[in-house]
Parts: C-alpha cells; structure tokens; sequence
C-alpha cells in the first residue's frame, strides 16, 4: 500500500496465509537477514498488514537431501548461479503474525482478512511502527523496552489500563521476570497510577537484591517506599519489623502453607477450629488436642499427632508472636497512608513454607479491609505482587487460598493481584483467564509455553517465538499496549533508571559518599 522506501528491506512475497493463523512469506533475502520477533510489513492493496516474525523454515526438499553431505555432486551443479529466492528447492519461508491492519486513512482493524498472493512483505520502518504505538499514546504511558529489531524505538504501555486488572510475567528461570517487574513496579511508583505491595521472597526488591546487587525500588523512591522485614537479622536496611501474632493464623493459612495435608487432616483442622474457645488460638488447640484424653474429636488421634508435629514448624518462625503483639494493623496504616510496600522475607524466603503461609495471612487481611471498605477513599489502589505464583495458584490448592478470590472479584474493589511465575503450565486456568495484560519471556517447556498463551492468542501459531527468543526480550500481549509485541526490555541499572524516573539522591547515596571522606574532611565540612 505504502510507497516503498529505498531503505526498506524487503523480505519477500505471500505464498500462502490464513486468518486463522499465520501468512507465510517466501524469503527474498538471505535467511539470516531476519529474526524472529522483528515486527513487518505486508502491504496488500487497502490495507497495510502489521505483523511479528514468529517462525523462519526452510521447507523440506528431496533434492535438498540428496545433496547434503556431498559436496562433490553440489560441485556438479553452478550453485552460485541459481536464484535461491525465487527457485523452488533452496529458498526459506518466514511465518508472519498479523497483529494489527492499518487503512490508507490510518485507522487500524483487527486482523480479519488476507493479503493479496504476491503482496510485498518487509521489514517495518520508523514510520509504520510510529503509525502503530505514537498515535493516541494515552497519558499515562512508560515504556519497559524498545521494539525488537527497531533499535531505540521505546514502547508506551498504558500505565492505568495495566493496573486495573490482574496481569502476569512469566519466563524460565533467569529469563529476566524479577528485573522486568521492577521495571514496571517503579513505573507505577513514579506514575503513581496505583500503589505497590510486594512480597518479596529473594530479597530483590528492597535496597539492593541479595543475590546480584541490584538496586532494588527504594533506591529509587525512598520516601514513597516502606521496606517491612520478617528477620530482623536481615543485611537489608529495614523500616521496620512485620510481626504476625497467633490469633491471626486461620485454617486456610495452614492449609496452604503445609501444601501436602492429607484430607483428613484437612478437615481436623476444620473441626478443632469451629470447636476452640474464641480465647484460644488455632495453633494452641491444634496442640492441645494431640494431647487430649479421651479424644472428643472426630479425627483420629494418629492425625492429631501428625498435625501436631507440623505445627512445631511454627515455633521456628520467629515473626509469628503472642497473640494481639502481631503488626499486620501497622501494616494497614502504611497502605492507608499511600505508602509503597516491600516485605523482605530475608532468611525465610528459602523456606516455601513460610512464605506461602506470610502471603497468605497478608493477602487475607488484605482481602477483608478492601471488601469491607465503605468509604471506597479509604485505601488506595493497590497491584500486589506475587513471585512464585503457582506456589498459591495451583488448582490443587488454589481454592483453599485468598489469592484465589483475590484473582477473581477484588477489582471492583481496587486491589489487583500480578504474577510472576516460571511455570505458568502449574497455575490454575481460570485464574490466568482473568489476566489482562501478559509478558511473555522466553519459556522452554511445550505446557508452559501453551499456558501461557492460551487466551490471548492461538498458541500453536505463537509458539516458536517464546522458545526462540532470547532472554530479556519479552512479548506482550493485552489491552494496555496497541498491538502484540515482541520488546528488548530496558537495560535496568541505578543510572539508567535514575534517568528515566527523575529520581535524586536517597539517604543512602548520601550516606556511602560519607563513608568515602576521612574524620578530617568530615570535620570540615561542618565548619
Ligand atoms: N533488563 C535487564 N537489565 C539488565 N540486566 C538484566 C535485565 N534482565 C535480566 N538481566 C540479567 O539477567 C539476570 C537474571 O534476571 P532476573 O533475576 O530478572 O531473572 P528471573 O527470570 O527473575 O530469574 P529467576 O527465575 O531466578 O527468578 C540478572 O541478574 C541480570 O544480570
Ligand atoms: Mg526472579
């Protein structure tokens, strides 16, 4: 449709295609001229066809096969003479993914009909993809990476969209999950389109992370940010401890926690609890009732005895106190008062138990403060962030925890739970139905890759660019961006970040450049 540019690189004409799935591109060029995730361009006769790169194959061939392995019968034919592009043995096919159709007026339409044969594909140009993402860029718009294969060319998410419902990131292991989240937390933060709550397992969020020294969010917003810690032993620089005291410990807590109850401890649990006096909490009553002669229960007294032995894992946990001393209620101040929040999980985040059982009592108090809420100013709007997501999601459990519920009806409340997850494969399906927006890293396994696109698009057709790309690039797909896309996420550093957020110094910088002066320049520098 468009006039071609001498720059452009063209990549060849449609052979076949189907709305239903992809179009396929005979290559002119060379096959290693592209790559997957490259956006491109298929100009048909009314409309332009925005597409995404999604497979490079060279067709199986007899005459192919024969000729592997032998170079001398190769030398037999003048290779260098045949047209690879055009002839009908040594050419490639590139599997194109329409994902947006723009008319000569520069309307766009969902992808709904083909390209003429023949039509021209290329790569897109600075003005297609600025006629697709710069046009209409709602304002409260951030980017978290740069198209892949337009060098520089950063892409609006909308902000607000993006908060309103659940959203999900999900990638292998060190795919780069925990660093896009940070980027898109402390686009909320500095946005302020909503408030952060993150449950932060490995340390990573605070300060610095743990593992790889990473400046975390409160080396960026200091003030809007509350770093709340369950091991006071901790390296991180606490605001504050978070305490959870016994009477705010509830079945479900249990339940998810402990992960392998059998299904009569299950329901002991449920019994001691609807039997104990309002004084006594439920871990007490659990222990007591091992110990009670004669039984009055139902459950046997073998599964009082194993419930009892699980509950000692408590007793390792020194965040959980006496009954009325816990601090969750400090913890709702914080949140009322607009304040970001981080809860540093220091040594525990290596115990699954703790963390699942911490998130769960959280996210439970959450729950009730935001659903009883009348005044609906009281609290802000809130994105709580869960790594390890199928830790809670998984269907086996899931109905037992809040963050099942919380997936499902809090929106209206403005309290949105996000994911971050390796194995989305392992997440119950009706929760990752309920996400809005996706970032997709790279994934190997065929289930999670599946999972993972299931809803959004028709996975067979996407499946090969999630397994092809390379970590730190990402596919997105959802309302708050224009069109699906493939984004090189933003090299994330204090520098960098510092830059694109606006942010000054913190206390800590402060602090580490004293630490460089000696007392004699100290002294100086008060007189
Ligand atoms: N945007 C980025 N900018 C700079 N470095 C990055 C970026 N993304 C990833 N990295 C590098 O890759 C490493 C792994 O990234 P990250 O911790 O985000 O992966 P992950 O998917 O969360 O891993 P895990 O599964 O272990 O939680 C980082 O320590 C960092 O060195
Ligand atoms: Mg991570």
């Amino acid at each position: 449709m468009s006039e071609e540019n001498q720059t452009d690189l063209i990549l060849g004409e449609v052979i076949s295609g189907a709305v239903s799935a992809a179009i396929q591109l005979k290559l002119r060029t060379d096959s290693e001229e592209v790559k997957i995730g490259f956006p491109a361009v298929i100009e048909g006769k009314k409309y332009d066809f925005f597409s995404i790169i999604s497979d490079i194959q060279f067709p199986t061939s007899n005459a192919v096969t024969m000729l592997a392995n032998a170079e001398k019968l190769r030398n037999t034919i003048p290779m260098n003479t045949i047209d690879t592009s055009r002839g009908r043995t040594f050419y490639s096919i590139a599997e194109l993914q329409c994902v947006q159709m723009i008319d000569q007026a520069g309307k766009s339409y969902n992808f709904e009909t083909l390209p003429p044969y023949f039509s021209t594909g290329r790569l897109a140009n600075e003005s297609d993809v600025k006629r697709v993402y710069q046009t209409d860029v709602p304002e409260h718009s951030q980017t978290v990476g740069t198209l892949r294969g337009v060098e520089g060319f950063e892409i609006p998410i909308d902000l607000k969209k993006l908060v309103e419902v659940p959203f999900g990131i999900f990638g292998r292991t060190h795919s780069g999950k925990t660093f896009l989240n940070k980027i898109i937390l402390g686009n909320i933060i500095s946005t302020d389109v909503a408030k952060v709550l993150v449950f932060d397992m490995q340390s990573e969020y605070g300060w610095q992370a743990r593992a790889d020294g990473s400046p975390g969010l409160k080396s960026f917003f200091e003030d809007k940010v509350t770093l709340l810690g369950l091991d006071p032993n901790t390296n991180s620089q606490l605001d504050e401890e978070l305490r959870i005291g016994e009477d705010e410990i509830k079945p479900e807590d249990l339940i998810v926690a402990f992960q392998d109850l059998s299904a009569s401890m299950v329901d002991a649990i449920y019994e001691i609890n609807s039997l104990k006096p309002a004084s006594v909490t439920l871990v007490q009553a659990i222990s007591n009732a091992a110990l009670a002669d004669p039984n009055p229960l139902r459950a046997t007294r073998t599964t009082l005895s194993a419930l009892s032995r699980r509950i000692l894992r408590l007793e390792r946990l020194s965040f959980v106190v006496d009954s009325g001393k816990g601090t969750l209620g400090q913890l709702m101040t914080y949140i009322k008062s607009g304040q970001n929040i981080v809860i540093d999980f220091g040594k525990y985040g290596a115990d699954f138990f703790a963390y699942v059982f911490v998130a769960n009592i959280i996210s439970r108090r959450l729950y009730k403060s935001y659903s009883e809420m009348v005044d609906m100013t009281e609290y802000p709007h809130l994105v709580v962030l869960l790594e390890e997501a199928h830790k809670f999601l998984d269907p086996k459990i899931s109905k037992n925890t809040i963050f099942d519920r919380l997936a499902r009806e809090m929106r209206k409340f403005k309290l949105v739970l996000a994911m971050v997850d390796q194995r989305p494969s392992k997440i119950d399906d009706e929760i990752l139905s309920q996400l809005a927006n996706r970032f997709i890293l790279s994934l190997t396994d065929p289930k999670d890759i599946v999972q993972a696109l299931t809803g959004p698009v028709d996975p067979g057709s996407w499946r090969a660019i999630v397994r092809a790309m390379p970590p730190r690039t990402v596919l997105m797909f959802g309302d708050a961006i224009k069109a699906p896309t493939a984004m090189d996420v933003l090299d994330y550093n204090l520098m960098s970040m510092t830059k694109k957020w606006s942010v000054g110094v913190t206390t800590r910088d402060v602090r580490s450049s004293l630490d460089k002066l000696s007392d004699e320049e100290k002294n100086d520098m008060f007189k």
